[in-house]
């Protein structure tokens, strides 16, 4: 067997460990195999493509690559021990803004590769420049709007900036003048390349990134993270073009679209059109939010909360992104075991988007052993809170907004919602009446039916526990428990 047979050989395994490792991660059961299968398989790319490298290049160049690696994974390595779960969005975004940054580098030196020492001394055929200079244009294109695009994600997720989306005038118009202009330079760049035309092309894409995921809202940024995962991939799958590098290109090609398919998903998941996502919210021009005057909210106590519980026949709790902050999973887990050893029936009801990442719930309530079949999707639980006493809201904001179905002007409108407010108690675990992560009001804290419970989730949580395993508890003297009027204060976020 030839050196060239066994690269490609690895090459064809690696690339069925990365398609094994897809389907593993797609079921909770099979994703640690599903891990296991993708290192297998970075391993075996990483090895085959030092060994090329080293047949082609000195062994100063395979030292310099190991010393790279070597630093990127001790860095790599450092981050991922330290990141919490609730910062892993963030995380993933700055990730996909390195790969959109190898891109635009990948494509800025093979176009150099040419310029310097001319066809003859390349891969390249001559009667193939042009195709050559086709694909330097679109990998370097794909890989700025993905290098800024993912930035902004990051500013979002973390907080660094504001989530509102950026509305500047005719913003359609913007983008869609950015992507006829990237059509011309392209052409003009195959026919006649220059720096000049390189720099032009590298500045009016992450123009375009950096306006296309500013002008989304933070509720929408689930989709943009999964969107930008896909850009990445495709910006791989460039970079493999002009490497000449199938396995990068089969990669790139597997999460370009794997990505694509996951936002479609999400899309539909929140009522989001999947083409306004992926075009920085085209068609969605500025809506005056109604701020209306909320009126008064009610709160209650953790005493008065177990009482209410230790009185109802069912209960659902419905966990948000507060129940990951507070990581009050295992007194929440606790509470479940000691309702229903009580006789009262508990389920969880899980939003698509609850926290700040697909699955996010369902992880942590796996982790504090909630047993699988008490935690529902919300498809399979909306209908249900019509029959329920209790609903506690744990965390959760957005997720449980009935502005989403109510109100035509709300930036969360459509959005499918757990339409918890239809139970007959409503019990909100939060800390103050800011809103949540879309910066919208939620109307659910101002209902009849809704009472606030201020605090961490997961002390409130330890006090109800308290009070539900205490000898004799004394519930307060008001009929509807813990009705406490308070003036509606100014939201806080
Ligand atoms: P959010 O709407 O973000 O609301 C979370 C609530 O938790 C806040 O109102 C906050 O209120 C409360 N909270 C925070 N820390 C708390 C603590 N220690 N104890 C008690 N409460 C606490 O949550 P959600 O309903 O889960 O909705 C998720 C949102 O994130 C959606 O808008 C979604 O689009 C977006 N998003 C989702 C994802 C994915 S894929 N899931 C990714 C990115 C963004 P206080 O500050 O008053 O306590």
């Amino acid at each position: 067997m030839t050196a060239t047979t066994a690269t490609q050989a690895a090459d064809i395994v690696a690339a069925l460990l990365f398609i094994f490792s897809l389907a593993g991660l797609s079921r909770h059961h099979t994703s640690r195999a599903g891990v296991v299968y993708g290192i297998g398989g970075m391993a075996l790319a990483l090895a085959a493509t030092i060994i090329v490298a080293g047949r082609d290049t000195s062994a100063g160049t395979v030292a310099l690559i190991i010393v790279a690696m070597v630093l990127g994974g001790a860095a790599g390595l450092w981050r991922a021990r330290k990141v919490e779960m609730t910062q892993i969005p963030e995380l993933i975004a700055i990730l996909h803004s390195f790969v959109g940054l190898a891109a635009v580098l990948i494509g800025w030196n093979s176009y150099n590769e040419v310029e310097s020492h001319g066809s003859a001394q390349t891969r390249i055929a001559h009667d193939l420049l042009r195709i050559h200079h086709t694909e330097v244009s679109i990998g370097i294109f794909i890989g700025a709007v993905t290098f800024t695009g993912s930035i902004i994600a990051f500013l979002k997720l973390s907080a660094r900036i504001k989530s509102v989306p950026l509305m500047l005038p005719g913003k359609n118009a913007l983008n869609l003048g950015a992507l006829a202009a990237f059509l011309g330079l392209t052409i003009w760049f195959a026919i006649s390349p220059s720096l000049g035309l390189v720099i032009a092309i590298t500045i009016l894409a992450l123009a375009l990134g950096w306006h296309l995921v500013a002008s989304i809202g933070g509720g929408d940024m689930p989709v943009v993270v999964s969107m930008l995962n896909s850009y990445s991939g495709w910006a791989a799958a460039a970079a493999g073009f002009l490497l000449d590098n199938n396995l990068l290109i089969v990669t790139g090609a597997l999460v370009g679209s794997s990505g694509a398919y996951l936002s479609y998903i999400m899309c539909k998941a929140m009522n989001r059109s999947f083409i306004s996502v992926i075009a920085g919210g085209f068609g969605i021009e500025a809506v005056a939010s109604s701020d209306t005057e909320q009126g008064e909210h009610r709160e209650t106590s953790a005493e008065d909360t177990a009482a209410l519980l230790e009185n109802a026949s069912s209960v659902i709790i419905t966990p948000g992104y507060g129940m990951a902050v507070a990581q009050a999973q295992h007194p929440v887990a606790e509470l479940t075991r000691t309702l229903r050893e009580r006789g009262v029936e508990v389920r969880f009801g899980v939003h698509p988007v609850a926290g700040r990442l697909p699955g996010h719930m369902n992880v942590l309530l796996a982790e504090a052993k909630v047993p699988y079949d008490a935690v529902l999707e919300m498809d399979e639980i909306n209908d249900d809170f019509g029959g329920t006493t209790v609903v506690l809201v744990i965390g959760a904001n957005d997720t449980v907004n009935p502005a989403a179905t109510e109100d035509p002007t709300s930036p969360i409108a459509g959005m499918p919602v757990l339409r918890v407010w239809e139970a007959q108690n409503v019990v909100v675990f939060k800390r103050s009446m800011a809103s949540g992560y879309a910066g919208v009001q939620n109307p659910l804290f101002f209902r009849e039916n809704t009472r606030m419970l201020f605090g961490d989730a997961k002390q409130s949580v330890e006090e109800i526990l308290r009070a539900l395993t205490r000898p004799d508890p004394q519930p307060s003297s008001t009929s509807r428990p813990g009705l406490r009027v308070a003036k509606q204060p100014t939201p806080a976020g």
